[in-house]
This record gives C-alpha cells, sequence and structure tokens, in this order.
C-alpha cells in the first residue's frame, strides 16, 4: 500500500543544540491509524510538529503521495490535507466554535459557503456532536477536542495526527474517540496516535513505531502480535516493578477534615464529612466535572467556601499561602496552567516552591541546588535550568510540577492527575513515590480520573458525582464496577 505522506532521514537539531531526531522515518497509509510511541523526551512531538510545518528538520524529506513536499508553515501542511491536534487545544477560547471553524476553514482555503455542509458531514463521519455557538471558554476540554477534530475533517484533512489525545479525556470519551477515529479510517485518512497509554494502542493501532531518545527502535510493528509488557520494554527498557503499599494502616492524627462545606466554582460542592489519616491514601473518584475541581480548589484555597471547615494540618479554612506553610503540597491537574512556559526551569521551580520556601528561595546557588537535587532525582531532561519550560517534552513539563512538589516531603499532598502524560516507567517511578510518602507517615489525597491509579494506591476511595460524595469504599471493595456504579450517582 502507498503511504499518503512518507517522512524520510529526519534529523532536528533545536537552536540550543538538542539533537531531539536522528535519523527518523516514518510511513501514513491511508485507513490506518500508525501508532507512535515512546518514553518522554523521545522526540514524538517534535516529529509531528515537523510533518506539521510547525517546524523545519535539519536534514530528512517529506513526501507527500510519493512526491517531495516542503511546508513553510502549518498553513501550507493544513492546505495539503494535514491536520495536527494537540494535548491542549489551540481553538480561540472567547470566540465560538462556528467563529474558530471559519477561521480554520479561512487557513485551509475552504469556501464559507461550504462550511455548513462540510460540517454535517464531518458529524456524520466521526458522529461528534459539539454545540457550534457555545464559547470555546465554557467548554470542557473533551468537547473543545471534538470540535477540532470536527473541524480538521471538515476541512478535508487526508492526515490526521493526534498528540496524547487522551490526556484529558475520561475514558467513556475515550470510547467516542476511538468510533471517530474508526469513522475517518473508513473514509480514507491516514491516522498518527501518540499515547502512552498501552491498552490504547491494542484497542486502535493498525501498526506501531517507536521511538527512543530520536531514534527508531522499532517500525510498523503489528500490535497484535505484540504484549503490552514487550511494548513498554521497546519504549522505555526495563519497567521498574509496580508500586506497593505497605499498607501500615492509617496513623490517629488527621491531617485533612473537611466538615458541612459548601464551595462553589463553575458548580457547587457540598461534603458533609471527609477525612485523611497520615499514612493514608484516600482516592477521589469520578467523571471529570464533577465537582472535583472546586472541591481541590477549596481545600488548597483557591475556591470560595461558602461554608462549613477545611481543616489543614491543623489550619483551619486555610488560604493557599498558609496552605502550603503548614507544610502541605498540590501538584495541579493542568499543566499548562501552573507553569508558565516561556520563563526558565528554574525560575518555575521557584514560582511552584516560593510559597512552601519564602523568599530565601530567591538566590541563583539556592534556586541552582534545588533544580540539581530535583532534576537529578526525578530524571528531568532540560538543556539547561535556564531553558525556557516551554522547551521540555511535555512528561518532563509533568514531571517538574511532581517532583517539586514531591521532593519537599510534604506531611500531606493533594495530588490531581499526578501521572498525565508521564510514560509508562515513569508513571510507575512516580506512584511509587506517592506510595512511599503515605508509608512514610504522610496523608495523601488523589484525585485522579485514572481508575487503574486510584485502585493502585488508595487504602479508601471516595467517589463525586454531581458535587456530593456517593459513596467511600475500603481498598477490598474498591472495583471498578462499584466505582462505576457510584460514579453513575448510585448511592
Ligand atoms: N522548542 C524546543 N527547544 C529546545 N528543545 C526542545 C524543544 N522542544 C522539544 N525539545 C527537546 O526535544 C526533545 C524531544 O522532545 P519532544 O517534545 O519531541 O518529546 P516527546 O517524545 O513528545 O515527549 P513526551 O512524551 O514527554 O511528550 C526533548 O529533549 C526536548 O527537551
Ligand atoms: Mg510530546
Amino acid at each position: 500500500m502507498e503511504p499518503v505522506v512518507e517522512l524520510r532521514g529526519i534529523v532536528k537539531v533545536y537552536p540550543d543544540g538538542v539533537r531531539a531526531l536522528d535519523g527518523v522515518s516514518l510511513r501514513l497509509y491511508p485507513g490506518r491509524v500508525h501508532a507512535v510511541l515512546g518514553e518522554n523526551g523521545a522526540g514524538k512531538t517534535t516529529l509531528m510538529r515537523i510533518l506539521y510545518g510547525e517546524i523545519k528538520p535539519t536534514r530528512g524529506e517529506l513526501l507527500l503521495d510519493g512526491r517531495p513536499a516542503r511546508f513553510r508553515g502549518t498553513r501550507d501542511a493544513i492546505r495539503r490535507g494535514i491536520a495536527m491536534i494537540y494535548q491542549h487545544p489551540r481553538l480561540v477560547p472567547t470566540l465560538t466554535v462556528w467563529e474558530n471553524v471559519l477561521l480554520y476553514f479561512a487557513s485551509a482555503g475552504v469556501p464559507e459557503g461550504e462550511a455548513e455542509e462540510r460540517l454535517e458531514e464531518a458529524r456524520r463521519i466521526t458522529g461528534f456532536d459539539v454545540p457550534l455557538d457555545a464559547r470555546v471558554e465554557d467548554l470542557p476540554l473533551g468537547a473543545r477536542q471534538r470540535a477540532e477534530i470536527l473541524r480538521s475533517i471538515a476541512a478535508g484533512a487526508r492526515v490526521l495526527i493526534l498528540d496524547e489525545p487522551t490526556t484529558n479525556l475520561t475514558p467513556q470519551e475515550f470510547e467516542g474517540l476511538a468510533r471517530a477515529i474508526e469513522g475517518a479510517k473508513r473514509e480514507g485518512l491516514a491516522v498518527a496516535y501518540i499515547t502512552h497509554r498501552l491498552p490504547e494502542v491494542k484497542a486502535i493501532a493498525d501498526l506501531v513505531t517507536v521511538l527512543r531518545r530520536g531514534r527508531v527502535v522499532a517500525s510498523e510493528l503489528d500490535p497484535r502480535g505484540a504484549s503490552e509488557e514487550e511494548l513498554a520494554r521497546l519504549m522505555v527498557g526495563e519497567l521498574p516493578p509496580r508500586p506497593s503499599r505497605s499498607r501500615g494502616g492509617p496513623g490517629d492524627r488527621v491531617v485533612l477534615s473537611i466538615e458541612g462545606l459548601r464551595a462553589r466554582g463553575r458548580m457547587e460542592v457540598f461534603v458533609e464529612r471527609l477525612e485523611v489519616r497520615e499514612g493514608e491514601v484516600l482516592g477521589l473518584a469520578g467523571v471529570e466535572g464533577n465537582g472535583q475541581e472546586e472541591l481541590v480548589g477549596a481545600i488548597v484555597g483557591y475556591t470560595p467556601r461558602l461554608s462549613g471547615r477545611v481543616v489543614v494540618l491543623g489550619r483551619v479554612n486555610p488560604t493557599p499561602r498558609e496552605y502550603y506553610r503548614a507544610g502541605a503540597a498540590y501538584i495541579p491537574g493542568d499543566r499548562s496552567k501552573a507553569l508558565v512556559l516561556h520563563f526558565s526551569v528554574a525560575e518555575n521551580l521557584a514560582f511552584l516552591r516560593y510559597a512552601h520556601e519564602g523568599p530565601a528561595l530567591l538566590t541563583f546557588s539556592r534556586l541552582a541546588r534545588l533544580y540539581r537535587e530535583v532534576a537529578g532525582e526525578y530524571g528531568i531532561v532540560a538543556e539547561s535550568p535556564w531553558a525556557p519550560a516551554g522547551s521540555l517534552s511535555g512528561g518532563n513539563q509533568q514531571k517538574l510540577l511532581a517532583a517539586s512538589q514531591l521532593h519537599m516531603r510534604p506531611r500531606f499532598l493533594l495530588a490531581v492527575n499526578p501521572t498525565r502524560g508521564l510514560d509508562v516507567a515513569t508513571t510507575r517511578y512516580v506512584r511509587g513515590l506517592i506510595a512511599r510518602l503515605a508509608d512514610e507517615g504522610a496523608g495523601v489525597m488523589l484525585v485522579s480520573s485514572d481508575l487503574d491509579e486510584i485502585i493502585e494506591l488508595s487504602d479508601r476511595v471516595a467517589v463525586i458525582s454531581r458535587g456530593r460524595i456517593t459513596g467511600i469504599l475500603p481498598a477490598g471493595k474498591a472495583t471498578p464496577e462499584r466505582i462505576g456504579l457510584l460514579m453513575g450517582g448510585a448511592a
């Protein structure tokens, strides 16, 4: 079968000297999903940005329908039928979906008169229904992503690049995405699919290529012939063991207590009673958007508490500053909001730790030492501490965020999707650190959309649905089925 596009011998050296790709070739075929796997920093996003015309390769060539092609920018690529969907949607938040569609059609050269008809066709192919007159900023991430896919297909994409599309999706939303991809395949689109989640590869990929440190280590494998363990080993070498909890049982001291808490952000949450003791991991499961964000905000102090009490390490209704000063840590769920990407890695570390440490941190030597410790211990790959945080691969940004908090050995940790975007080995490593933190006596509240993660680490699992806790299960009873029932709101 002839590939739609082919990348040949691609080398990419970034201006600061990082050799992200070292002779990589990749072919995308019509009607096939080609999964591109590799550890954090392997070069996956870089390769796709080259295909999308966003950055230029240092060497190597691109063939479109067998003929050499050169894109001067993404607009060129879009006009030739290449579409890329990033981890974080790139729609204009203050415009409506429809306005965003028209903007994209203008770049793609689609006449406005055809817009409605084409959208209708794309809706049929993907099964996606997105409210066209909604403002993008009012939509959850999943809906924004569906809007992006919809408009790409409507604009006549022949190649669809999905860079970790499920990082911000619920498991249910993955099903919808998988159906849309099936539809796209039937229309003959070529799909490049980047993910760290191996079950997804087994579910939808037709072929697999694995990158390691900028080189291809396995090309066009048949995923049905490889187990998840084998794929993982190809990506990262030996896997660290699965984390285990020693489960000494919780201590007496309560590190987080919530009583009669009412808080309002996008929605209202009410929590009658919730406690985390030292030595315990309390998981909070739920379909995203059921009040997790509000509850987390009310614990740290970002979301207004309307009534009731939150006590963190003895501080009653703490402000964020009091929260951190008490020795509590927080890994927020959305790294795009928690990091300032055009500031350096070291500066970001200063922001992330400033509230705990105060101005004493703000000397070059202290900051440099903290960076060396954190980067060394957690294997953060950056060109230097003064490189912009945006030059880190997505996974390395996530590592920076998690490491900055874990490294301080907090007595209470509130972690929201701490392993989102991490490769399989690093995921195990970070989960291991959370387990160890609890085994050593800290209390942890783990909010995660990944049920496996919750079940693996938690002593008890609380389930949130429509702003209310619908049940709390001890580890032995916290099965996916029971949690699922409570997620649906069954009390
Ligand atoms: N704009 C940039 N400037 C300098 N170096 C960069 C830039 N973007 C990426 N890099 C470097 O290139 C290498 C590959 O990064 P890339 O983002 O392609 O990895 P990835 O495979 O997508 O990883 P992840 O799974 O973490 O998303 C990394 O070492 C990264 O630090
Ligand atoms: Mg990436």
